[in-house]
């Protein structure tokens, strides 16, 4: 089996998010997985309580053992990225490599926990396009064209209420996974937007700082949607990171 990479979407998004990085890894000989997580990109959500990010970091290890032969390299975009953590703990073996595009690896501070737990009741009362609205301009960079703000905003508004307030639930109980990155055991990519305001270089830098074999690619003109601001330099990246796995 050729060697396989998992994609795991942000919030409030879906698998779509990585059609750049799927078509372009896919003809370089790569098996990619880009899941729709629960409640998103049209599947069934599940209850609120059953939320977490160690559940759903649990899903993606039954899809690596399911559809990678046990053993994947994992990118996790942001909420992504704290899934990533989540599973790295819980099943390192399953752990090629790690890819961390935009993210952080500390839990929420009480004021942004109490903004996602007030989210979630405007999005039951109001369903998710005032959430739209009011992320779509933190997600993208000023050098957003306005064919890709469009693309943003329509991934966003075709996800389901019951998905974004799991996924709000879920990010508002998480751990803070600081104390995981040291002893991240696998060769490491940390990309971040030079632009993102959602998780700024300053982030990904001590992230870098702190994960033994890590290397950081600061992705210029793009915020915290890199991937698909600069997907060429994004898959660039990842193909490079790629040849530098032990065999
Ligand atoms: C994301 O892009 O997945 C979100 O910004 C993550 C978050 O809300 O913490």
């Amino acid at each position: 089996m050729s060697e396989a990479i998992l994609l795991i979407h942000g919030f409030p998004l879906d698998g779509s998010m990585w059609v750049p990085q799927v078509t372009f890894l896919t003809a370089k000989g790569f098996h990619v997985l880009a899941p729709h997580l629960p409640g998103f990109g049209g599947t069934a959500p599940w209850g609120q309580e059953r939320y977490s990010i160690d559940a759903l970091a649990e899903e993606m290890h039954r899809l690596i053992q399911d559809q990678a032969g046990g053993r994947a390299v994992v990118a996790g975009f942001s909420m992504g990225g704290y899934i990533v953590q989540a599973l790295v703990r819980a099943h390192p073996e399953a752990v090629r490599g790690v890819i961390f595009v935009d993210t952080r690896a500390e839990a929420d501070s009480l004021e942004v926990r109490a903004g996602r737990l007030r989210s979630i009741d405007d999005v039951r009362a109001q369903g998710v396009a005032p959430l739209v609205e009011t992320m779509l301009p933190r997600l993208l960079s000023k050098y957003a064209t306005p064919e890709l703000r469009s693309q943003v905003r329509g991934i966003m508004l075709r996800q389901s209420p019951a998905g974004v307030m799991g996924a709000q639930y879920a990010m508002a109980q998480r751990r803070d996974q600081s104390d995981l990155l040291p002893m991240i055991q696998v060769p490491t990519l940390l990309l971040v937007g030079a632009e993102d305001t959602i998780t700024p270089p300053s982030v990904a830098m001590a992230m870098h700082n702190r994960i033994p074999d890590s290397m950081l690619v600061q992705v210029a003109n793009a915020g915290h949607l890199a991937n698909l601001e600069m997907p060429e330099s994004v898959n660039n990246a990842i193909v490079s990171f790629m040849k530098t796995l032990p065999g």
